[in-house]
């Protein structure tokens, strides 16, 4: 097997930070869109629980459940497999309030394994979840955390803003994420921060940094699928509609990942200050 065709793990995404190589991220939810984003060489899928929001109508991720995320988990991992080509890593998230204990966040993330398929769990928030990372990494489990906008909290935020404007709040974000990574964290997805910011976490931090309205100094770039076909009902300003550029899906999505490779994407017009 070359190491073209091996698995993307989290050592893969390690060393592409070390070589400067750009990691691509998309959600998906559904076979057909994972099977198609697999053969168009994406590095990781996320299952994220913006499905609450794109796939289930709701106005916020927090109703979404553990079961839900497991049989959208099963549902992408199949498609992976039908895909002819290199397999991204599976990466799902924690639903709300599912990794409140370190107990409760153990058997959550061994069922987004065991029944999901999932290679990687992601979770939101800050030194708070030190004791849940150390605790997950420490039994094996790959963890992504997610810094700056964090929808799970959007009640406790006031709503979907830019976040880590103020000095002070820039700061707490960057130890934060230092927190975080010594605690085992394999990757740090930021969101919705003034690019500045997520150039200087990027340099600070020896895991990837995968930016989302976090501007282009980042190691990688995700976005939610449903932005990228052009079917949000209100695309953040973070995300470019690539299918009406591009046309169809594939075309799309294989232009997505050649933007983000070739650090095309995100332009000032998709960035915060
Ligand atoms: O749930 C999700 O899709 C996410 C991305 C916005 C990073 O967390």
């Amino acid at each position: 097997m070359t190491s073209l065709q091996r698995p993307v793990s989290v050592t893969t995404l390690a060393a592409m930070k070390r070589r400067g190589e750009r990691i691509t991220c998309l959600t998906a939810y559904d076979a057909s869109l994972a099977r198609v984003m697999t053969e168009a060489g994406v590095e990781v899928i996320l299952v994220g629980d913006s499905l609450g929001m794109v796939v289930q109508g709701h106005e916020t991720t927090l109703p979404v459940t553990l079961d839900e995320m497991i049989y959208h988990s099963r549902c992408v991992a199949r498609g992976v497999a039908q895909a002819v080509g290199r397999k991204p890593l599976l990466l799902v998230d924690l639903p709300f309030m599912s990794y409140a204990s370190v107990e409760h966040a153990l058997h959550s993330a061994a069922r987004l394994m065991k029944e999901g398929g999932a290679q990687m769990v992601k979770l939101e928030g800050g030194a708070a979840q030190v004791a849940v990372v150390q605790a997950l990494t420490a039994q094996g489990i790959p963890v992504c955390a997610h810094l700056g906008l964090t929808p799970q909290s959007v009640h406790k935020l006031g709503g979907y803003k830019v976040q880590g404007r103020e000095t002070e709040a820039a700061e707490a974000m960057l130890r934060d994420a230092q927190a975080l990574q010594q605690a085992g964290a394999d990757v740090l997805i930021l969101e919705c921060i003034p690019s500045g910011l997520a150039a200087r976490m990027r340099e600070a931090l020896e895991i990837p940094v995968i930016g989302i309205g976090a501007g282009v100094d980042c190691d990688g770039q995700v976005l939610v699928i449903t932005d990228v076909l052009g079917l949000s009902a209100q695309p953040p300003r973070f995300a470019l509609d690539y299918a009406q550029i591009y046309g169809a899906p594939r075309q799309a999505i294989a232009a997505f990942i050649d933007d983000v490779r070739g650090g095309r994407f995100p332009q000032a017009a998709q960035c915060f200050s």
